[in-house]
């Protein structure tokens, strides 16, 4: 018999990003029944090759597998505790089943005997003879051992190893792994929650639980009132799932303007050197104070400059809103930035504070399910690197593509992530041009975007200086690619 799945349990049991089964959905190939999959068609779209890939196989050999011990466990697993309340509720539930079948296994006999008094001592009737024969055979064809239906097992794995989390009203799905909590786990799959301090002091994570139970992970000082506590109130930063569905009602950021502009006084955590003239900038904010942002925003950025006041830069976050404690920033070699002068000069040292304000630019990612194109130049990859990284955590994107232009000797100082993304990704791929001159440059993308199977029906997403952002702008519209398509970045 076929089992139900949700969509994003689907694409988790066969190994494909979500967004490959929501397009195959969109497309007809992909047949669901109110919001869910059967697992029958599910087989018959990723034949078995395709469900050993996932690797949920080898997950599961792994946990056997006594030499990967702690390691395994401590990554995979939740709690003991998560785990007990996971087995309890499934054990309920295989119960209840287990109930019903042995009641519905009596009636059948009960009926089968029924149906054999009626006949006996009667004149052969062809009609009751027949019912009982009908009766008789369902019941051998039911109690026959059928092919254990692998994805169903494999679901009913993952429910105890790992919790799904349906958002209201956004609809909005997550999954929380080993010993993440709530916040964590939404935050990592891209989503743009309401939070502030991260460990129980604010308040700002508040959600109801609707449905499904939740488990304390940490110690909180945020006192939740009588009443919020009886209307299912918790914090997500200090909570997980106890339960293996759990439904959550809360209101997440729409877009920029639902940020709150911050000051936070982080520290440098390591200046890196990938290029001659191009350094990485990694940030650690405090574990109370995370900074707050979307993907493809920037932040001003002071420090310590001496026989000066604090200098502030605007820079492009170069990392993912996931993790909101470890910031990344691409610094060129500038003369007239002090940011820039004192970490080529040396004095921006492990430790030493920067002042972080903002975020701020609304070059954010649009909701939706087009396939995506980022064209940067220069510098311009540092926000689209961090909304590339916000598409591959919301899993919902059929394919991403990048172009980047370097127009400097040291331009592309990160071509080894582009290499990663392309090796470990099947829906990515990316080209590097080079060109001394802007307009060049990005006419020699636009003629490379349109021989790369050109497809009007795509997001564009363009960072780089304005030249850059113009030419491939009236390009593209002359393709017949509609504004609300075109999003842009000058910097
Ligand atoms: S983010 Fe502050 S209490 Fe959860």
């Amino acid at each position: 018999m076929s089992h139900q799945v949700s969509v994003w349990r689907a694409a988790q049991l066969v190994g494909v990003a979500r967004g490959v089964l929501q397009q195959q959905v969109r497309d007809g190939s992909l047949l669901i029944n109110d919001g869910m999959v059967s697992t029958e068609t599910l087989l018959a779209l990723y034949p078995s090759a395709k469900f050993e890939e996932s690797g949920l196989l080898e997950r599961v050999a792994q946990i056997r597998d006594e030499a990967f011990g702690k390691r395994v466990r401590e990554r995979l697993l939740p709690s003991q505790e998560v785990l007990a309340q996971r087995l309890f509720a499934q054990s309920q539930e295989l119960g209840d089943v287990r109930r019903h079948l042995q009641r519905y296994h009596e009636l059948v006999i009960a009926l089968q005997k029924a149906i054999r008094e009626q006949q006996a001592g009667r004149p052969l009737d062809v009609a009751w003879q027949a019912l009982e024969r009908q009766v008789t055979r369902g019941l051998a064809t039911v109690l026959a051992t059928d092919a254990v239906d692998l994805l169903e097992v494999m679901d009913d794995m993952l429910k105890i190893m790992t919790a799904q989390v349906t958002v209201h009203p956004s609809g909005h799905q997550f999954v929380v792994e080993g010993h993440s909590n709530l916040l964590q786990s939404g935050l990592h799959a891209g989503l743009k929650f309401n939070y502030g301090c991260g460990n129980g002091s604010c308040g700002m994570c508040k959600v109801r639980v609707i449905s499904g139970d939740v488990v304390k992970t940490q110690h909180f000082d945020y006192a939740l009132s009588e009443t919020e506590k009886s209307q299912g109130y918790t914090l997500m930063c200090c909570h997980t799932a106890a339960s293996s569905e759990l439904i959550l009602e809360m209101l997440e950021a729409v877009g920029p303007q639902d940020i709150p502009e911050q000051e936070i006084v982080a520290k440098v955590r390591a200046v890196t050197v990938l290029a001659p003239d191009t350094c990485l900038l990694q940030l650690q904010t405090p574990r109370t104070h995370r900074l707050r942002f979307l993907a493809g925003q920037a932040v001003s950025l002071g420090c310590a400059v001496p026989g000066q006041a604090d200098a502030h830069t605007t820079y492009s976050i170069a990392s993912c809103p996931c993790d909101d404690r470890n910031l990344l920033f691409f610094v060129a070699r500038d003369d007239a930035d002090p940011l820039a002068c004192q970490v080529f000069s040396g004095n921006l040292v492990t430790g030493s504070p920067v002042t972080v304000r903002g975020p701020g630019g609304v070059f954010v990612l649009s909701e939706g399910h087009r396939p995506l194109v980022f064209a940067a130049c220069d510098l311009g990859f540092a926000p689209v690197k961090s909304l590339i990284e916000h598409a591959l955590a919301l899993d919902a994107v059929p394919s991403l593509s990048l172009f980047w232009l370097a127009m400097r000797a040291d331009g592309h100082f990160q071509s080894n992530q582009c290499r990663a993304w392309s090796e470990a990704l099947d829906n990515f791929e990316y080209e590097l041009v080079t060109s001394t001159d802007v307009i060049a440059g990005a006419k020699q993308i636009a003629l490379a975007m349109r021989a790369d199977l050109f497809d009007i029906n795509c997001d564009f997403y363009l960072s780089g200086p304005a030249e850059f952002v113009n030419t491939l702008t009236e390009d593209l519209r002359a393709a017949g690619v509609p504004s609300a398509q075109l999003f842009s970045q000058v910097m």
